[in-house]
């Protein structure tokens, strides 16, 4: 039987916390051996904020390094660049036709980066999703592995694959967002009613994986909780749930084991164990990527072959795709 087919991908821009670790990397690491994974380092859904150049170059290989670092095996996976394919972008100009200003307009990720760069509402910012369902669609996932922030676009790659299918006869696999539970949201530890983000203005809200281990321990200390001593898990208590949340994660343990390991604890011990166990959990992610980044030309080696992979199977889809829309390919 052929394998499922998964994807994802995250953005080189910011650094990533452990936000995105858990609720991303770490549950494709787990994938990779029952699926066929194409894992991509999406630099072009980067630009359509403004990035430094230099800068993105570097994060798009710190980012590579850090998949394989957190496990993801490039002989199971297609682990690439996403601009070394160029089919993403040529099956995003068809896609694009098939979508809709308003349906786009009315993306939240959208809206919210509107208002938050409204200096520079480009058209790739409202292009976004659509270009997020050409990744998908190109490689006929069915599976699509994401944080809950994400399960919109992965609803739009959807509706499209629906609507192409309907108008041109059946072409794409319908995606299915994944949302992983456990980890899949991990809130901002000085607002806890919110979600841990990489592009939050408050460094001490989100912890990166990148951090080392005394920041890690100080964000930790400083996290806000409540007035109350109890450290159990409940709707009125989001500052604590969200840290056993994250120690759980990082243990592993279940709520339970973790509420009945600090019965009796004070907030300071219970804080200090979270951010002690998250240190522990990311030194050896941290070490093995600054050993991946210290060999430029294996890491190159590594992403020619996975961009190698996925241009194999993209390059059929869209040949597919071409014939279905009429385009001429030659005799
Ligand atoms: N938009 C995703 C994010 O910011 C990254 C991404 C790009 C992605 N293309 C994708 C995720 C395709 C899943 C599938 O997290």
């Amino acid at each position: 039987m052929e394998k499922k087919v998964i994807y994802s991908a995250v953005q080189p821009s910011g650094n990533l916390t452990i936000g995105n670790y858990l609720g991303a990397i770490r549950n494709w690491v787990k994938m990779q051996s029952e699926y066929d994974c194409f894992y991509a380092v999406a630099n072009m859904h980067a630009i359509t904020v403004k990035q430094e150049p230099a800068e993105l170059r570097r994060r798009t290989l710190e980012l590579a390094a850090l998949y394989i670092a957190c496990g993801i095996d490039p002989e199971q996976c297609a682990l690439y660049v996403q601009s070394h394919v160029p089919q993403h972008a040529e099956l995003c100009w068809v896609l694009n036709t098939i979508a809709y200003v308003g349906e786009m307009s009315r993306m939240t990720q959208f809206k919210d980066k509107s208002q938050k760069h409204a200096e520079n509402i480009n058209m790739g910012l409202m292009d976004y999703p659509v270009l997020m369902a050409a990744d998908i669609l190109l490689y006929g996932a069915q599976c699509v592995p994401v944080g809950a922030d994400q399960k919109q676009h992965v609803e739009i790659a959807r509706d499209l694959a629906i609507r192409f299918n309907n108008r041109y006869g059946e072409t794409f696999a319908v995606p299915e967002p994944l949302i992983l539970k456990g980890g899949a949201k991990i809130s901002s530890l000085q607002d806890p009613t919110k979600k841990m983000s990489k592009s939050d203005e408050n460094p001490n809200a989100s912890v990166f994986l990148a951090d080392d281990r005394d920041t890690i321990i100080r964000k930790f200390k400083r996290a806000v909780t409540d007035s109350d001593n109890a450290i159990r898990a409940s709707d009125d208590k989001p500052g604590i749930t969200n840290l056993l949340n994250i120690y759980c994660a990082f243990r592993p343990c279940t709520l339970e084991e973790a509420e009945r390991e600090f019965e009796g604890k004070g907030y300071g011990d219970f804080k200090l164990a979270v951010g002690e166990t998250v240190a522990d959990a990311l030194a050896p992610i941290q070490e093995a990527q600054k050993k991946l980044l210290s060999d430029k030309t294996y890491l190159a080696e590594i992403l020619k072959g996975g961009a190698e992979k996925a241009y194999k199977a993209a390059r059929r889809t869209l040949s597919k795709v071409y014939r279905k829309i009429g385009f001429y390919q030659g005799e």
